[in-house]
């Protein structure tokens, strides 16, 4: 089990772009893994590679669901979104904190798995939410800036993605 440090808001990193993945290499292999051992470790709902400093286009959504691994998403992109929610989000980067933030209900994704398989998803509620809000760190963007009303402190149950 390798953990890798989670970057925090006002690291620079944490605004740049990510770039896509051209081909699996170990190191890409090794990224995974730490990746998903640094969320089960953190309790996260997501995480997305830059936020342990590397910009290539890889997230992970763990939305939590009995029996279910988390999914890794390899260049992730949002085909089509439906609908609207309204909820408190929180990110492993912004520690101790939480805001409303409204985000589509239901998600079409593409990406392609660790083999560089293309593959479709779709989800709703917590999935939806956490694909967007993991695929908005690729792009540099963090949910704070997208959060209405104040950002709030949070005590121990704060679901960080
Ligand atoms: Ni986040």
């Amino acid at each position: 089990m390798a953990l890798r440090e989670i970057r925090t808001m006002g690291d620079p990193i944490l605004e740049k772009k990510s770039k896509p993945v051209k081909e699996i290499t170990e190191r890409i292999r090794e990224l995974i893994a730490d990746m998903t051992d640094t969320l089960m470790d953190a309790e996260g709902v997501g995480l997305a590679a830059v936020q342990v400093g590397v910009l290539k286009r890889i997230i992970i959504v763990d939305t939590c669901e009995e029996g279910s691994d988390p999914i890794v998403m390899i260049n992730p992109v949002i085909k089509e979104t439906s609908g609207e929610q309204e909820g408190y989000e929180g990110c492993l980067s912004v520690p101790g904190k939480t805001g409303m933030v409204t985000r589509p209900d239901h998600v079409v994704v593409e990406f392609l798995n660790e083999d560089m398989e293309p593959v479709t998803m779709e989800g709703d509620g917590l999935f939806a939410r956490c694909v967007c809000h993991e695929c908005d760190h690729l792009e540099g963007e963090l949910y704070v800036d997208k959060v209405e009303g104040e950002l709030k402190d949070v005590e121990k149950e704060a679901d960080g993605d």
